[in-house]
């Protein structure tokens, strides 16, 4: 397939983009009669009365309505869903291995594998998901209709074609599919392998900068949303979605992704870590990993994210009389680590590319021996620059509760909380 997408710049804009010209119509939103034969068609991922800087939707200028296809009736992907209450939680450290690339031909849908959550479709919450795939989605088109979705690529490239455009993504870049959105998901290098993160809360935005200033962090210019792009394609296709927890299958006699043009601000789009403005201490001790964030989805709390989306990118640490790796530490919130390049300053050993870890409500965690031990002697009079890294870290106010096939899966690092066992107790009470 030609790798072909050209991008609309600036986050959740009122774009408007045309595949053919004169498609999208002039002032109205639907005329009587569009151009081309085309219906007219709105997609709202807020609430119709949602305060216009929270109001979020888009119209499609489309060959079909979303409303044409036939009857639903369920899919079983088991490896895939939202059961958080299959087993007691355990506050113990978990540590995971890469996710085992498939033997037999599986795509971006049927290779996915639930980590763990909490709340659900009906409530806010999060679930992540990792996803190991070797073919792609062939005459088959997938929407959430319980969740956005924060696609973190480690392995291999994604070409998403959506109804509102091609998004193509490579590992150290995001894409984020709103709820409801069709797509369908090629992989050009054959293979591919990341984390899905799915936000059931508020859509995910760009924090407040606070005293930062108006520039930092992710900036809006970086975010690119696909122009109009269409395929009329009749067949026997299938339309998976996911609703309320499970999958659903339902046969689809043409390709939905016939979206001519469309206007609005309810549409994917894709980041690059790498352009990520990373700030932090020019003098002495850590900011909180905060100061890190690129997206969240604002809880019902002030300043308490739903979902906090983290990552780690290279950067300088200059930090005086500090230990420069992360401090040990236990947090109110639950931690979800991946790690999509490079090493992780926090780790010796263990937390590899494509692997993961999960550090729940006030369970200890941080460097482990062999790092303490050597940052504890480093040499702080000169910066260090950390440069092979790109980790990240879904953040969530609610325990992540993990599957049973996470606890129980053979790629499970179950020695993992053994990795602190060599930081002894080096109190002198008579050498202070
Ligand atoms: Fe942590």
């Amino acid at each position: 397939m030609p790798q072909t997408a050209t991008y609309l710049t600036g986050f959740a804009n009122d774009f408007a983009t045309e595949a053919l010209p004169g498609a999208l119509p002039i002032g109205r939103n639907s005329p009587q009669r569009c151009a081309y034969g085309l219906y007219a068609e709105q997609i709202s991922g807020s609430a119709f009365t949602a305060p216009r800087h929270a109001n979020r939707r888009s119209w499609m200028y489309r060959i079909r309505p979303a409303a044409i296809h036939g009857r639903f009736e369920p899919y079983a992907q088991p490896r895939f869903h939202n059961r958080f209450d299959e087993i007691a939680v355990s506050p113990e450290q978990y540590r995971w291995s890469p996710l085992p690339l498939p033997t037999a031909p599986t795509d971006f849908i049927d290779g996915l594998f639930s980590m763990g959550g909490n709340g659900g479709p009906d409530a806010s919450g999060i679930a992540v998901h990792l996803y190991a795939a070797n073919r792609d989605m062939v005459d088959r088109y997938f929407y959430s209709a319980d969740s956005e979705l924060l696609v973190v690529p480690q392995l291999g490239r994604l070409c998403i074609d959506t109804e509102l455009g091609r998004i193509e993504v490579e590992p150290q870049q995001i894409a984020v599919l709103p709820r409801g959105v069709r797509f369908t998901v090629n992989l050009p290098d054959g293979e591919a392998r990341g984390y899905v993160c799915e936000n059931f809360g508020a859509l995910l935005k760009l924090p407040d900068l606070g005293v930062i200033g108006s520039n930092g962090l992710a900036n809006p210019r970086d975010f690119e949303t696909p122009v109009a792009r269409y395929e009329q394609r009749d067949g026997e296709f299938e339309l998976i979605a996911k609703f309320q927890g499970q999958l659903w299958r339902a046969p689809i006699g043409h390709s939905p992704l016939d979206v001519v043009a469309w206007h609005g601000n309810y549409a994917p789009y894709r980041y690059d870590l790498r352009r990520f403005n990373t700030i932090g201490s020019i003098s002495y001790d850590h900011p909180d990993p905060s100061i890190f964030l690129v997206l969240h989805s604002p809880g019902e709390a002030e300043g308490v994210s739903n979902l906090d989306f983290v990552i780690f990118p290279p950067r300088w640490l200059v930090a005086q009389n500090t230990f420069r790796p992360p401090w040990f530490h236990r947090n109110v919130a639950s931690e979800f680590m991946g790690l999509v390049h490079g090493a992780y300053d926090a780790k010796a050993e263990g937390f590899v590319p494509g692997g993961a870890s999960l550090h729940n409500c006030m369970s200890g965690h941080g460097p482990d021996a062999a790092t303490f031990d050597k940052a504890s002697k480093a040499d702080l009079s000169k910066p260090d620059v950390i440069t092979d890294t790109m980790a990240f870290m879904f953040e969530a106010p609610r325990v992540i509760r993990p599957s049973r096939q996470a606890i129980e899966a053979a790629h499970r690092q179950r020695d993992y909380p053994d990795c602190w066992a060599g930081l002894r107790a080096n109190f002198d009470a008579s050498a202070p």
